[in-house]
């Protein structure tokens, strides 16, 4: 049997469906990811003499940030307050290992102030820091572990956690998310115990008993959320007693390979791909968080610009299908090329049309089920056909419980096409 730990408030949670993940911190002057300083295996002094010290925001505008993520329908934000570098965005009265001004505190307050909610990042692992001790992950591997470790505590770092997460939970209004990152469970990883979990999530929970908090301090049962990275459930995540109940997730992506900013990474997602996979998420009942990594001087990428314009865009005329949406009802089949994203309150189902086809579109189950169809970017009619007889010896094109829905030649001028289907 696991363990039931007490949960905080989902239900906002569910219904906003979409959020704007930001890796943002110094190792955005190296701009080759937020892993950089480990995979170079770079001692912390020379990686604040080469990047802490070059480190300098002079284009920092958050409330831009913040409108971006507005415009393209996103509900909340989760920034990393401390990423496994150590190095820490607000002004921590427990370390000087931090930024000249308190980005914390400007961002979440940009954020607010688009009715924006907020969430933090916070790594568990920390690069930096003189009590946390060497691991597989650490940038000194290649060192005695052994002999280094002698002098560091672990216990003394866990403190130290609690202490900033005290004040990342109290000087910056309230926090809806508490995203922590992450446990990696195998001899020379780490394990829940390492970071003192329990402790550190009655901690949490104390201080906030309605946020929310990710599933990557490994403790098994905890966590409001599953938290799957870089790829899409393809069923939607169920629980593990075997019911297949489903159980609430939120992806993490990028819009190219890594998450904090990476000058020459070209695989940038397409507009469609975007949509795609939002979509993908809600259709199975997950949220999608949904990255951007700024550089160095404090700006969005323009390519990540582009990519949230191009979703601004899909959402302006198609947000009904993606706020207080889940999977739809499995009586439903998908057709090929599509998805269902469906509101149960408002009976509606919403057809995303991934590739448009030739004049029909064929769908099961829900012949005399509709009252109306229509194209959600217009609202404009999309006719509907009852299943044809058989005539003669021609065996009929699709069985009698289909709905045919007569589609006009030519698409809607929309990355992906949405078909609103208003259930009796
Ligand atoms: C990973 C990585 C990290 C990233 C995170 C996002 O676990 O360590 O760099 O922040 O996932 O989900």
């Amino acid at each position: 049997m696991t363990k039931e730990y007490p949960h905080g408030d989902r239900s906002w949670w569910q219904a906003a469906r979409f959020g704007m993940f930001i890796h943002w911190g110094v190792y955005s002057v190296p701009a080759r990811g937020e892993w950089m300083q480990t995979i170079e295996k770079i001692p912390t002094e020379e990686y604040k003499t080469r990047y802490v010290d070059n480190f300098d925001p002079d284009r920092f505008e958050p409330e831009k940030w913040a409108k971006w993520a507005k415009d393209a329908g996103m509900k909340y934000m989760v920034f990393t307050a401390k990423h496994h570098d150590g190095f820490c965005m607000w002004d921590s009265s427990y370390t000087e290992y931090k930024a000249k001004r308190d980005y914390v505190k400007e961002i979440v307050e940009a954020f607010r102030a688009e009715g924006i909610r907020t969430g933090l990042y916070y790594s568990l692992l920390d690069w930096n820091h003189p009590q946390f001790t060497i691991d597989h992950n650490h940038p000194l591997r290649d060192q005695d572990w052994a002999e280094l470790n002698k002098t560091r505590d672990q216990h003394l770092y866990c403190e130290y956690m609690r202490n900033q997460v005290t004040e990342l939970l109290t000087n910056y209004g309230q926090i809806d998310v508490m995203w922590f990152d992450f446990t990696y469970a195998r001899p020379g990883g780490k394990y829940p115990e390492e970071w003192e979990a329990e402790e550190l999530l009655a901690h949490v929970r104390k201080l906030a008993p309605n946020i929310l908090i990710d599933d990557r301090l490994g403790l098994p049962g905890s966590g409001d959320f599953k938290s799957p990275e870089q790829y899409v459930p393809r069923d939607g995540m169920r629980d593990a007693n075997g019911n297949g109940d489903l159980v609430p997730w939120e992806g993490c992506q990028t819009f190219s390979g890594l998450w904090g900013y990476a000058r020459d990474e070209t695989t940038w997602k397409t507009p469609h791909q975007l949509i795609t996979m939002l979509v993908g998420h809600v259709a199975r009942g997950g949220n999608l968080l949904l990255n951007v990594g700024p550089d160095a001087r404090g700006r969005f990428d323009k390519r990540a610009v582009q990519a949230l314009e191009g979703i601004a865009e899909w959402m302006d005329e198609h947000s009904d299908a993606i706020y207080n949406c889940t999977i739809a009802p499995t009586e439903y089949k998908e057709p090929e090329n599509c998805m269902y994203t469906y509101n149960p309150e408002k009976k509606r189902l919403y057809l995303h049309i991934f590739s448009y086809p030739v004049k029909f579109i064929f769908l099961p189950g829900l012949h005399g089920k509709v009252k109306f169809a229509r194209f959600l970017n217009d609202h404009s009619e999309v006719k509907m056909m009852a299943p044809p007889a058989a005539h003669g010896n021609m065996t009929p094109c699709a069985s009698a419980d289909t709905l045919i829905l007569q589609l006009p030649p030519t698409a809607p001028d929309t990355v992906v096409p949405v078909i609103e289907l208003i259930l009796k």
